[in-house]
């Protein structure tokens, strides 16, 4: 493979996925009201973020993206909690001891409780709030992070939470979806420049989730033209009104869609077969060639923020990331500016939703003793690393 010589090998998590105990976020709230699956004591990485980031050298790992938790450090509004600033001090500093570069995403999904009774995303003056809360970070942390990412996948939020209401707050309206979008989207500029009010040498992103689209029929104009829309709204559309405010660009790629017009299930898009992995979902590693490609346009450096499988008996997990690094290569040798991939997830997580059936780590962790092992797919990273 040929890789950069600084090229990041990394692996990704947030806050409210391993952590635990995240009291004071709308997720826990929502919990304990019982519309969603508790996350308890999660993977408890809040006490052992340090035997974690040390399994994470041994995989041969050199970065780390993790998140910081709005709702510990602002658990009231305007209320900063220094305890939990010093808290993830002593994370970053672990981080950088140990020789990781430090990504840091500052919205992963979850809100304070009290930002998300004034509203959340729907409200602009929770909009302004995140971006005194980004201010806040790069003021008391900025000096341990290397790389920020604003917000973790604004399509996947919107579409989760205001329209297919399976996260909080739970609603289904194209109208406040396409609002959230708008604010999103303010939400991104606004904290940019909030940082770089602080940090001026700050580098941020986002992390965009973006899809590889193929027509079903490559030769026909339907499935073309569905192609050509969702493209543009669901890989450009943000991208292009926050560009200016990026100094890289975070891709999370997980799969690839097969759109086909169907006039027999009313013009709606239907999903052909193709590949499928073992959590349903159609992987496809060219498709990320295909995509860093349709992002080299940009001309700003790329990382690949997340990327990764959920398969608990491990068997495809190897070559599942070897084969993604493999399309990586591809774009690098037609001098696309890749500087970093980072899979998910450093460990099994709680999955949103989904609870904790899924495995998307690359350490496994006995939920019941806390005990942690590497998965032998992992070792994917030390054999890579060896032979570029
Ligand atoms: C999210 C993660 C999530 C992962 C796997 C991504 O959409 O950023 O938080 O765990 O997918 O489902």
């Amino acid at each position: 493979m040929q890789l950069p010589k600084n090229f990041l090998f990394g692996a990704a998590s947030a806050a409210h996925q391993v952590e635990g105990n995240n009291i004071n976020s709308n997720w826990w709230h929502e919990e304990q009201l019982g519309k969603l699956p508790k996350s308890g004591l999660a993977t408890n990485h809040y006490n052992e973020f340090g035997e974690d980031f040390v399994l994470a050298k041994q995989i041969g790992l050199n970065a780390l993206r993790i998140s910081v938790e709005w709702s510990r450090i602002e658990p009231k509004e305007n209320e900063w909690n220094m305890e939990e600033v010093e808290h993830y001090h002593e994370v970053l500093q672990k981080m950088k001891e140990l020789g990781l570069t430090r990504m840091v995403t500052l919205f992963h999904f979850t809100l304070p409780q009290w930002a998300a009774k004034l509203g959340g995303l729907e409200s602009k003056y929770v909009v302004e709030r995140f971006a005194k809360f980004s201010k806040f970070v790069a003021e008391n942390l900025g000096h341990e992070i290397d790389l920020w990412i604003t917000i973790n996948e604004p399509e996947v939020y919107t579409l989760l939470g205001y329209f297919r209401g399976v996260h909080p707050p739970f609603k289904k309206s194209l109208w406040t979806s396409v609002k959230v979008v708008q604010n999103l989207i303010t939400a991104h500029n606004q904290s940019y420049l909030a940082i770089k009010s602080a940090l001026p040498s700050a580098k941020i992103g986002m992390a965009k989730n973006n899809v590889y689209y193929e027509p079903y029929r490559a030769k026909n104009l339907l499935d073309r033209g569905l192609v050509a829309l969702l493209k543009y709204f669901g890989n450009h559309y943000i991208l292009n009104r926050t560009i200016s405010h990026c100094d890289f660009i975070g891709l999370n790629y997980y799969f690839y869609q097969n759109i086909k017009f169907s006039w027999a299930s009313g013009g709606v898009l239907k999903n052909a077969e193709r590949i499928k992995s073992v959590m349903g979902l159609k992987t496809y590693p060219k498709g990320l060639y295909f995509l860093l490609r349709d992002l080299a346009k940009y001309k700003k450096p790329i990382y690949i923020t997340e990327n990764g499988i959920a398969n608990a008996n491990d068997e495809m997990r190897q070559r599942f990331i070897k084969e993604h690094l493999e399309a990586v290569s591809l774009a690098v040798k037609e001098r696309i500016d890749v500087r970093g991939y980072f899979n998910w997830s450093l460990t099994d997580t709680f999955e949103w939703h989904d609870g904790y059936g899924l495995k998307f780590g690359l350490i496994e962790i006995n939920f019941e003793t806390g005990e942690r092992k590497i998965r032998p797919g992992a070792e994917v990273f030390n054999k890579v690393i060896k032979n570029i």
